[in-house]
């Protein structure tokens, strides 16, 4: 990670410059004071670039003659645009014009504290990059930026913006390691090692190995596991944040709850490797089933941010940590499991095998902690790929409120999300000959929309409403290609957007 770090903007003698400039492209501030003491010549570069100030749009103008190393202009776009996600990428493109000094500044003439700590954001994000198995790389080729100084008078504010937003910061970094690290070190139990690492931070961390899962009777998990010889693990993360808001009781101590009251759920897909199991996969392209536990991951990162930034909210993180292979040992095409809920599976294809570990998570979570809504994520279905490309996460949800929420959170924070279909022509696909519920439709159609109302079977809102999101994240838990805030491999999907939603809808105001 980068430092960020804020102070009194004073013309830097040395390191990198960075100016966001709004659309228009005129000088102004600090840019303009620039521009008179280097007579002009940064009006020229930027004219004989043809610099508009569009968005992103970026100049590079290496050894000025006043000691800095470069200058850097970005384009803001147009103001009326403007908004923290746009200003998060144009801090990306600096930080990524930047990669190769290791002390820059930062000026952005006008914007005030909060757009100025979301640019430093943008540059945290894009400057990640995951290097534990490189031991060759040549210094000339390694990026050198550890530093960047936004510059502004209102750097006291400015820094206290930023504290929540390095939380994230440090939340999506997690998510990204754990995306990132191939399945032979993220075995199940050192995902959940890792996961356990969170008490740091406050969390309350239980670990389920698979004895207790036997005891419990997640069958639909269980069978999913049974082919490994990594076994199974679930990892419950507690963050009790409204509980020890600070309220205090009449005691004239702070009111401490031991239980969450009608926590958030959030649960993860954890498949370290999803290799098909005995419906196994084609070998081209195999390698990128050690994403297969992003959804996990992403629910590490957020309670982590959850914590980090002291939110004051009560939410659990539920993951289910599987290895899925292919042995002597493994669960078979036509299989029948029995789920937690007491539901009977008919398992006609071991690929299918998020759905089975997510079931059981589900169910328990109902059952345990009453919740007042859950999200799962997961990278579930090829399907959404082909429905939604590397753009948007498909959304399906049960209730129309906390669905809006979702969406509009996607629009603020960039990671974008589309609503799909739930409905009974699809649920009744999956009625099994043999069982309850079958975990494919058989058909071709409506791939993910299927797997989603699998799900849903095992969600049980007879008795009460309960609002249920299911993300699919196939498509977007890793990119393929640098692009804005999220450098080419594991983008951590997920963190900021289900960050966003609970501080804007679900944590207690401060007191
Ligand atoms: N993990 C995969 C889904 C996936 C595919 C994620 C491609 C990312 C990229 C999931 O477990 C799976 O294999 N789904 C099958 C379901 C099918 C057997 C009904 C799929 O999508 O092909
Ligand atoms: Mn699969
Ligand atoms: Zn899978």
């Amino acid at each position: 990670m980068i430092d960020i770090d804020f102070s009194k903007p004073v013309m830097p003698r040395s390191g990198a410059l960075a100016l966001l400039i709004p659309e228009g492209g005129v000088l102004s501030g600090l840019a303009a004071e620039l521009d008179r003491a280097l007579g002009k010549s940064l009006t020229r570069a930027l004219e004989v670039s043809s610099f508009k100030g569009e968005h992103c749009q970026t100049v590079v103008i290496p050894g000025p003659s006043n000691g800095l190393s470069r200058i850097v202009v970005v384009g803001l776009g147009s103001l009326k645009e403007i908004n923290a996600h746009r200003v998060e990428e144009a801090g990306a493109a600096a930080a990524a014009a930047l990669s190769s000094d290791p002390h820059a500044y930062l000026a952005a003439d006008g914007l005030g504290a909060v757009l100025l700590a979301h640019a430093g954001m943008g540059a945290q994000l894009r400057s990640y990059r995951f290097d534990r198995y490189r031991t060759r790389e040549r210094e000339t080729k390694k990026p050198k930026l550890q530093r960047v100084t936004i510059l502004t008078e209102d750097y006291a504010r400015a820094r206290a913006v930023w504290m929540p937003l390095a939380a994230l910061a440090a939340g999506v970094e997690r998510t990204r390691d754990l995306v990132s690290e191939p399945a032979n070190v993220l075995t199940p139990a050192e995902f959940a090692a890792r996961a356990a690492t969170l008490t740091e931070l406050g969390v309350k961390v239980e670990i389920f190995d698979q004895r207790d899962l036997q005891k419990l009777g997640f069958g639909a998990l269980l069978g999913v596991a049974q082919g490994s010889a990594n076994p199974p693990k679930m990892v419950i993360m507690h963050w009790l944040g409204a509980s020890r808001s600070g309220r205090v009781g009449k005691s004239g101590k702070k009111a401490v709850k031991a239980k969450a009251h009608e926590p958030i759920v959030f649960i993860g897909k954890g498949v370290t490797f999803d290799t098909g199991g005995i419906s196994i996969k084609p070998a081209t392209g195999m390698e990128e089933m050690k994403w297969d536990m992003a959804g996990a991951g992403a629910v590490t990162g957020l309670m982590a941010t959850l914590a980090g930034r002291q939110a004051r909210v009560d939410a659990i993180g539920l993951i289910g940590l599987v290895e899925n292979m292919p042995s002597g040992t493994a669960q078979r095409p036509g299989d029948v499991v029995t789920s937690y809920s007491g539901q009977t599976i008919e398992v006609l294809n071991t690929d299918a095998e998020g759905r089975l570990v997510l079931a059981d998570m589900l169910s328990y979570a109902q059952k345990r902690f009453g919740p007042r809504l859950i999200v799962d994520l997961a990278t579930l279905t090829g399907a959404i790929v082909i429905a939604l490309g590397h753009e948007n996460a498909g959304l399906f949800c049960n209730d129309e409120k906390l669905s809006a929420q979702i969406v509009a959170a996607g629009l603020t924070t960039g990671e974008t999300v589309w609503p799909m279909p739930l409905g009974r022509a699809y649920d009744k696909l999956l009625d099994s000959d043999i069982g309850d519920v079958k975990n494919i439709s058989g058909g071709r159609g409506a791939g993910a929309v299927t797997a989603a109302q699998f799900l849903q079977r095992f969600v049980d809102t007879k008795k009460t409403h309960l609002p249920w999101a299911h993300l699919d994240i196939a498509g977007v838990a890793w990119s393929t290609k640098d692009d804005g805030v999220t450098p080419k491999g594991a983008t951590g999907f997920g963190v900021r957007l289900l960050d966003r939603l609970v501080a804007e809808h679900y944590e207690q105001n401060s007191p």
